[in-house]
């Protein structure tokens, strides 16, 4: 899987560094994101022909999804990183979850890449879900490169897709290539910047690498026609208002580069994999907690970004996943464990993509390490060796809106229970509160998507065997209580007051309205959002 990215000794971490594109696909479900990753993964040859990686139900092959729910559904909620080698570069895709609902593990992934790829459907443009991931982009200030996928069939106008980047997130589009011929009668793409023609042709089903044919501008217009001169017009346009290329706001993540193709008949593909090594972003130094950036060079330093269990149904393991920041990674080396100063051995570190997993022997800055057995690995957590120590900010975890409360219907299995809801809590699954209220026996869990009771409810049952009852809550809104000794004014009868992991005192509302209530009733009452690491 890795095909070869990782072979021989990396001298020099900061180097290997500029070869790395470490980014993710953000898109709405069904916009194509497994097509897309499979067609990468193709081009990339790390597969002979495309349906390797293909998370969906019933179709054949290695899945990013592992939780049996995950492949009955079809759906993908876990992630890891899919890592091939592409001309001179090693690319790292992260897999980020695809349903609808949001979960907080879609934030994390984000938090551990360099750029994004907006996949949109031609058809649809801006959907709900890419819309949210793109805040998260914004929030980080990830740079975004857009592909319209689906151009083989027919959609919506190119112009007016342009139109909608810029009107609903404002991102100035700076289209690369522009599609020939309307969507559904794709010929191929006008390349911007050469001004050639570059024709698709079709294979059966886009299994395989679809044959481009390159074309001088006389040349495509004798062949193409009508088609041809519409888009050299509108590629005109273009130009005139502002719409060609401009690498200083791509990387302030002010603009965007857009690409048309076809995920699944592999038009465009290519071209998305030669800009992504033009002009993503590499790794950079990363701030420390101090706001002090860590030299790629300095020696080895990662954060975990992911914590996962029962990946491999026949193994009960425990795996982090870990960006590496500064340093070469050699399996079996030791590191810190900056929350506890404690060491940790690397013994079984590997890559993993789906159920498919390969030992790593070595990483550089940008990559992905799966840490294997990692059970004192918490998600935001550093890892480095030698000196000067350093320790990188959490990730923050982001205000939830679905709070159920939970607890077992079999008494019998009170142990197991309260060591899954632990478990869960440990690897961010969802947020667990307590308050002496409610006892150990019942904990409200909190979420940013429901899908994550769904998750929890499953792994409680299956991987706990401590079957579950599970009641939502009326609340929505949720604040810090700043002031400890406020938990009597805070906790209503439409309010509650409960405990965060960290401690922190929390307090959920049933809505705004009941928020602003209370505090009209308590002036004095001090609440603040909910920021910062778990
Ligand atoms: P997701 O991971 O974002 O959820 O999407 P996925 O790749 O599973 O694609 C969703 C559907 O869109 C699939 O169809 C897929 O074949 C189709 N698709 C993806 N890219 C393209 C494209 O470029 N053109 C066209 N026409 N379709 C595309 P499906 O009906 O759900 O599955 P299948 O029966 O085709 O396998």
């Amino acid at each position: 899987m890795s095909a070869g990215a990782t072979a021989g000794r990396a001298a020099d971490p900061a180097q290997e560094a500029r070869r790395r594109r470490t980014f993710a696909v953000i898109s709405h479900p069904d916009a194509g994101k497994s097509t897309l990753t499979e067609a990468l993964a193709l081009h990339a040859k790390v597969i002979s022909e495309a349906g390797a990686v293909h998370g969906k139900a019933g179709r054949r092959g290695v899945v990013s999804d592992w939780l049996e729910m995950e492949r009955t559904r079809g759906i993908s909620i876990t992630s890891a990183a899919l890592q091939f080698a592409y001309e001179d570069c090693v690319i790292n895709l992260l897999d980020t979850p695809g349903h609808a609902d949001f979960s907080e593990d879609t934030y994390r992934v984000l938090s551990a890449v360099d750029s994004a790829v907006m996949l949109l459907d031609a058809a649809k443009g801006l959907e709900p879900q890419t819309l949210k991931l793109f805040d998260v982009c914004r929030h980080r200030g990830i740079p975004v490169i857009t592909f319209i996928n689906k151009w083989d069939r027919p959609g919506r106008d190119a112009l007016e897709l342009c139109d909608e980047v810029q009107e609903r997130i404002g991102l100035r589009p700076m289209p690369l290539t522009w599609p020939v011929g309307e969507s559904g009668r794709f010929r191929g793409v006008l390349e911007r910047s050469s001004g050639e023609f570059v024709g698709y042709e079709r294979t059966s089903g886009g299994a395989a690498i679809a044959s481009e044919q390159r074309l001088s501008p006389g040349e495509a217009r004798a062949e193409v026609g009508a088609d041809w001169d519409r888009a050299v017009e509108e590629s005109d346009l273009l130009s005139a208002s502002g719409g060609d290329f401009d690498a200083e706001a791509f990387h302030a993540a002010t603009a965007t580069p857009v690409l048309f193709g076809s995920a699944v008949r592999n038009f465009g593909i290519g071209q998305l994999l030669q800009q992504l090594v033009a002009l993503a972003p590499r790794p950079e130094p990363r701030p420390d907690v101090r706001g002090r950036p860590r030299e790629l060079d300095a020696p080895f330093s990662a954060f975990v970004f992911k914590v996962q269990t029962g990946m491999d149904p026949s193994h009960r393991d425990r795996v982090a996943f870990a960006r590496v920041c500064s340093g070469a990674f050699e399996r079996g080396m030791v590191v810190t464990h900056a929350a506890t100063g404690k060491p940790f051995s690397t013994k079984y570190a590997q890559h993993v993509f789906g159920q498919q997993r390969d030992t790593l022997d070595l990483a550089n800055p940008g990559d992905v390490v799966g840490l294997v057995n990692a059970t004192a690995l918490r998600v935001g957590d550093t890892l480095y060796t030698g000196k000067p120590a350093v320790e990188y900010p959490g990730i923050p975890s982001f205000a939830p809106e679905h709070f159920a409360v939970v607890s077992t219907t079999d008494p019998g299995r009170s142990k197991q229970f309260r060591r899954g809801i632990e478990q869960l809590s440990q690897e961010g699954v969802v947020q667990v509160l307590r308050s002496d209220k409610r006892g150990d026996a019942s904990p409200v869990l909190a979420a940013v998507g429901p899908m994550q009771f769904e998750v929890a409810m499953h792994r409680m049952e299956n991987e706990f065997r401590a079957p579950v009852r599970m009641e939502q809550l009326p609340y929505s809104v949720v604040r810090v209580l700043e002031d400890d000794q406020q938990r009597a004014l805070a906790d209503g009868r439409r309010s509650e007051v409960l405990d965060r992991a960290d401690g922190t005192p929390l307090v959920l509302f049933a809505s705004e309205h009941e928020m602003r209530t209370t505090q009209r009733l308590h002036p004095e009452l001090k609440l603040s959002p909910v920021v910062g690491a778990q």
